[in-house]
């Protein structure tokens, strides 16, 4: 690795990145972006690696959760305190089923780059290339607008800078609005699901409730008080990457200064290619999606490539197979994990592989499919014996229709009332409340299952 240098991406084939057309322009933004500040710290990554590491022996449990894209125009501070808030009630939920710390990383602060299925798009006949993220050009359809334009990686770099800044703002403020528990399923419909949901949020309100009555102060209290949350996104327009990579002085190694976590993305992932040469030589923690077409042997591959000296905490493994496909297809790559004894964490995205195309045209994601791949992704760890570490989810926290279902239903005609998405549709707050209720109810099952076999 010593030899690693941070623009050796160059040298390989890439895909999925925008040609840019003024090479000048292209340099001069580069030359910019290289003299900024990184947005993160080595120490914070390196913080954030040990805890994924807990994640890889059941000692923790990741919650990734944020848009699919973020949008220069939809940019706000309620939106990203609300997408916040939503995680953090989600990760109370969370630890209450699992009862271990759960780790939270927003899709946040840098999620502008998109792949894309197909390079041009076309509608009423006319056929443009694809936008690809506020980062490269724009999501009007007019030729112009989706030329790809370095400049946006400055106004992707501000954007970043400021939500960072919000977002350790608020982690230091405190748990105050996520104290409510039993409020939160307010909006669910009467059922029998619902009715265990509203069992665990009036114990968490018990806990907390007595936890304050009880006077806990020091460092119990301080923990409620403060939070770390992280950023991520996925690594895709490596002349961003490249520019704000640094060398940290006090491990001597290369930090992605983008964000603390950074992915690789399912159409990204060739092992001779550009954003594994990328995320190879750098220290944070990295993300792998994997997807229907992962073979055994370009796990293994891939695993020795991102993470040659099998540190815990290092490589997160991102399954998205859709709904009804994880039996198929996760069994093989867990063996492969097993087989190599290699140290990952299993995380489940239930979102990617369960897009469709809805009978009102939009592109939307049935609740019941995610629920389900959860379910199936949790199925799988258990008859395994292996170890899901966290779950991956599109979502905010406003109350959008993009996805279809869940107890405060959204139907195919609804979609259209408040569907603002740039790409992929997301969980409203809502739904993505239910989602965590379910995940702490597998998590909870899974610990009382572990503690009869221990019990003997
Ligand atoms: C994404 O996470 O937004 C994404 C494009 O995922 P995938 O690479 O798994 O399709
Ligand atoms: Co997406």
């Amino acid at each position: 690795m010593s030899n690693w240098q941070k623009s050796d991406w160059r040298k390989k084939p890439r895909v999925q990145m925008p040609d840019y057309t003024d090479p000048a322009a292209l340099n001069a933004v580069e030359a910019k972006l290289s003299n900024y500040p990184p947005l993160v710290f080595a120490g914070e990554a390196r913080r954030l690696k040990a805890q994924l590491g807990a994640a890889s022996r059941g000692e923790a449990f990741l919650l990734q959760g944020g848009d699919c894209a973020e949008s220069f125009e939809q940019f706000s501070a309620d939106a990203i305190r609300d997408t916040f808030k939503v995680m953090l009630q989600m990760a109370m939920v969370l630890t209450y089923g699992a009862k271990v710390p759960v780790i939270k990383v927003g899709r946040m602060a840098g999620q502008f780059a998109k792949p894309r299925s197909a390079p041009t798009e076309v509608v009423n006949g006319q056929e443009l290339p694809s936008y690809r993220g506020d980062i490269i050009n724009q999501l009007e359809f007019t030729p112009e607008a989706r030329i790809p334009d370095p400049a946006n990686m400055l106004q992707a770099y501000t954007q970043a800078a400021a939500t960072l800044n919000l977002i350790r703002a608020f982690s230091t403020g405190g748990y105050a609005d996520v104290h409510q528990v039993h409020a939160w399923t307010l909006g669910f419909t009467e059922s029998e699901k619902a009715e265990r949901y509203r069992e665990m949020a009036a114990r968490i309100t018990d806990t907390l409730d007595f936890m304050s009555a009880a006077g806990v102060t020091g460092d119990a209290a301080h923990t409620l008080q403060t939070v770390d949350f992280y950023t991520s996104h996925e690594s895709l327009l490596l002349e961003y990457e490249e520019a704000l990579t640094r060398l940290d002085s006090t491990s001597g190694k290369w930090l992605a200064g983008s964000g603390h976590m950074i992915w690789i993305g399912d159409r990204t992932r060739q092992p001779d290619g550009a954003h594994v040469e990328f995320a190879r030589g750098v220290q944070n923690p990295i993300g792998l999606k994997c997807g229907p077409s992962t073979t055994a042997d370009d796990l293994k591959v891939l695993m020795s490539r991102l993470n040659p000296e099998n540190e815990a905490g290092r490589l997160t493994l991102i399954a998205r197979f859709g709904a009804g496909n994880v039996g198929e297809h996760l069994p093989r790559l867990v063996k492969a994990v097993q087989e190599e004894g290699a140290n990952v964490v299993w995380v489940c995205d239930p979102m990617h592989g369960n897009t469709i195309k809805s009978d009102s045209g939009y592109k939307t994601r049935p609740f019941e499919r995610v629920l389900r791949e959860v379910q199936d992704f949790f199925d799988v760890h258990r008859a395994e014996g292996t170890i899901p570490g966290g779950v991956h989810f599109e979502m905010t926290g406003q109350d959008v229709t993009e996805c279809t279902g869940g107890m405060r239903a959204v139907t195919d005609e609804n979609l259209s009332l408040r569907y603002h998405t740039a790409c992929d549709p997301r969980l409203n707050a809502s739904q993505s409340l239910e989602l965590a209720f379910l995940v702490a109810e597998e998590l909870s099952d899974l610990r009382m299952a572990t503690e009869a076999a221990k019990a003997g």
